[in-house]
Order: C-alpha cells, then structure tokens, then sequence
C-alpha cells in the first residue's frame, strides 16, 4: 500500500480565520484557572459545550479542541481560536454507531462494518453528509468526516453533550498535543476561564491522529496515515483493497508543512545518516535534539509530538529525526515527520 503523497495542496488555502481576540492584556489568563479533570471535569466541559463555549479534550489520538455541533458561533471560534483557514473541514465526533445515520447517507457497508469492529478507535470515516450537517463543518464540501473517540472522558462530554466538532487543539500549522500542557501553551491567550476549559486527561494513549478513510470512492482511499495502519484496515476488508490518494488534495494534514517545530527538522533514514548528521551539525555549532525511537513504534507515535515540543522549547538550534521503515505505525509517524521537516 503506497503512502499518501506528500506534494503540497494544489490550492492553497484561504487566508486564516479572522484573529481570535486576545484576552484583555490587564486580566491575563491564568491557565490553571481553564483546567478541569476527572469525570466532573467532563460534566463540566459537557455544560460549557452546550452553552456556547469551547473546550479542549483528550482523545485517544491527540486532544481535540471541542465545539458543540449544534453551535455555529462556537465552531467559528475553533477555527479563530486555531488560526485555521475556514475551508478546512473539521472531523465530527459522535456518541454511538447508531447516531451515524443521522449525520451521513449513502454509508457503504464496507464503511459500516469497519466502524462497528474499530469504534471506538482510531479511524475516521469520510462519508457523504446529511442535510443536518452544517457547511461550517464541512467547509462546503459534499462530504463529512465522522468518528468515535475511544477516551473514557471524551465519551463521557460526549453522551452529555451530544456531537462536537474538534480539531487537534494546537494553533493551525504546529505540532499536535498530546497534553494538557500543550494545549494551554499553544491556546490558553484565547480561551476565556468563564466559558472555555481545558479537560485534563494526562497523556494521550496513541499520539499521533485518527486514520482518514475516504468510503465515498472505490477503491477505498487513505487521506492521511494514523492510529490504525492501512495493513490492519486491509487485514478487516473481506474484499477490495485501499488505494493511495490521489486526485486534488482533500486534507489539511496532507499540505507539505504540517505538525511543525519552530526550528528546522532534518530526517535520517539509517544509522550512517544519523552519524554523519550529528558530525555535520556539530561541527557548524549547532545544539542538537535527537529523535530516535525505531525500535518501538508505538512509543514513537505515543511521544513524537511531545519530544518534539521539548525539543523547540530547549536551546536545540535543530532537530535530527529518524525515519522508521513504512509499514504498521510507521507510516503516521514518517508522514508527520516529513511535513515537520518541510519547507514552511
Ligand atoms: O485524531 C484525530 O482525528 C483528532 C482528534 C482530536 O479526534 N482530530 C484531528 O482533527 O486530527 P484535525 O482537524 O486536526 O484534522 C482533521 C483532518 C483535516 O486534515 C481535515 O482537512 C480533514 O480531517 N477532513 C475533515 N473533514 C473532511 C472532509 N469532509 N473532506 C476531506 N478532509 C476532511
Ligand atoms: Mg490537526
């Protein structure tokens, strides 16, 4: 199964949603005033959904900054709020399987039974939208993207709540969070502590964003690499196959610069790359961060965002990432890679 390709978007994308307005320079957030935990916590983030506000939560994947799906002033903050262009859709998060038919039509079977075996989990599914799904959501298109998260707490704001739209909460272009932590230092300025929060779940489970799956073509398209691998998608498919994208791109995550560290990212593919790597910086002066976790993958996804937040947040002038084999996780994490490393 080939990877997605990593040419950049052929349109490039709207100018950034408007500026999120500052919090007041006189009253500055306190970012522990935004944090709320446990399953209170999420009855908590449940009510500030359903009254308007935003509030970012973990997932097993990353932490997604929340909107209600009902709340069209809330969505326009999200994208506000992340500086993200308006015509990038956003993934909609629901409660059970049985909701799906609500928000899609025409759902393949194939696509029915690959949601009934992976959710809750790591895959979403791109379907033709009901009429109850709003443009805002779909940035226009004819299509929406649907999962359900496998996190105790997203579940939990979830059936309370009901559907929410949530992009991973970082600010549009920069590295995933796969913390709290993360989220209050790429959002905490724009989120308002009366009616915005910041569910605190610790660490995320998996690390590196859900699989898209395009069901609206045949074959079968992965959009973007994720938490579960095309070889375990195809191991599920009784028959048919996937297929690498192609055609106009149709994902955010598929523009060539992406999850990106504020210093320069450069990848080695072997041993022998990363010595002569490390030879080569070193002798220009430069301090080096290391990136090497090949020998497991799943630690890779599960600390890649966070080691590269480390690693832009210390005196690193660079960083030097290996790139593991493509095949299982592999292919999320050489994909976030590249786009890390990509000219900006
Ligand atoms: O794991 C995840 O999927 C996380 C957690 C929070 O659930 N969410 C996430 O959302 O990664 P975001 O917005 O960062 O990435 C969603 C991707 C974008 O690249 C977007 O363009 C694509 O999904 N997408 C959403 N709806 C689409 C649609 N109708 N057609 C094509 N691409 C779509
Ligand atoms: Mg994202």
């Amino acid at each position: 199964m080939p990877s997605p390709p990593d040419s950049p978007a052929e349109n490039p994308p709207d100018s950034p949603a408007d500026n999120p307005a500052h919090n007041p320079a006189d009253n500055p957030v306190n970012a522990s005033d935004l944090v709320i935990t446990g399953m209170s916590g999420a009855a908590e983030a449940a009510r500030r959904l359903n009254a308007g506000g935003v509030v970012a939560l973990p997932t097993e994947t990353v932490y997604g900054l929340a909107a209600s799906a009902d709340q069209p002033a809330a969505i326009a903050r999200v994208f506000a709020i992340k500086g993200r262009p308006v015509n990038h859709p956003l993934i909609l998060h629901i409660a059970e399987l049985s909701d799906l038919e609500r928000w899609a039509i025409d759902i393949p079977d194939v696509a029915l039974s690959l949601a009934s075996i992976c959710w809750p989990g790591p895959l979403t599914l791109l379907l033709r939208r009901s009429e109850r799904v709003s443009e805002m959501i779909t940035g226009g298109r004819d299509t929406v993207a649907i999962r359900i998260p496998a996190h105790a707490l997203a579940q939990r704001v979830l059936a309370l709540s009901g559907p929410f739209v949530a992009p991973s909460a970082n600010r549009f272009g920069h590295v995933s969070p796969t913390t709290a932590a993360h989220v209050l230092a790429d959002l905490a300025e724009f989120l308002d502590p009366h009616t915005d929060g910041v569910l605190d779940g610790g660490p995320c489970q998996i690390g590196v964003e859900s699989t898209i799956l395009d069901c609206t073509v045949t074959p079968m398209q992965i959009l973007r690499h994720g938490g579960i691998s095309a070889e375990e998608i195809e191991a599920l498919l009784l028959e048919g196959s996937l297929e690498a994208a192609s055609g106009p791109q149709r994902a955010s995550g598929m523009l060539a610069s992406h999850y990106a560290p504020r210093i320069p990212v450069r990848l080695v593919e072997s041993d022998f790359e990363m010595r002569s790597a490390i030879a080569e910086c070193g002798a220009a002066g430069q301090q080096i961060s290391v990136i090497d976790l090949c020998s497991d993958l799943v630690a890779y996804a599960r600390d890649l965002y966070a080691l590269l937040r480390a690693a832009e947040n210390s005196h690193s002038d660079v960083i030097i990432a290996r790139l593991p084999t493509a095949a299982g996780l592999g292919h999320a994490i050489r994909d976030r890679l590249h786009k890390a490393a990509a000219p900006r």
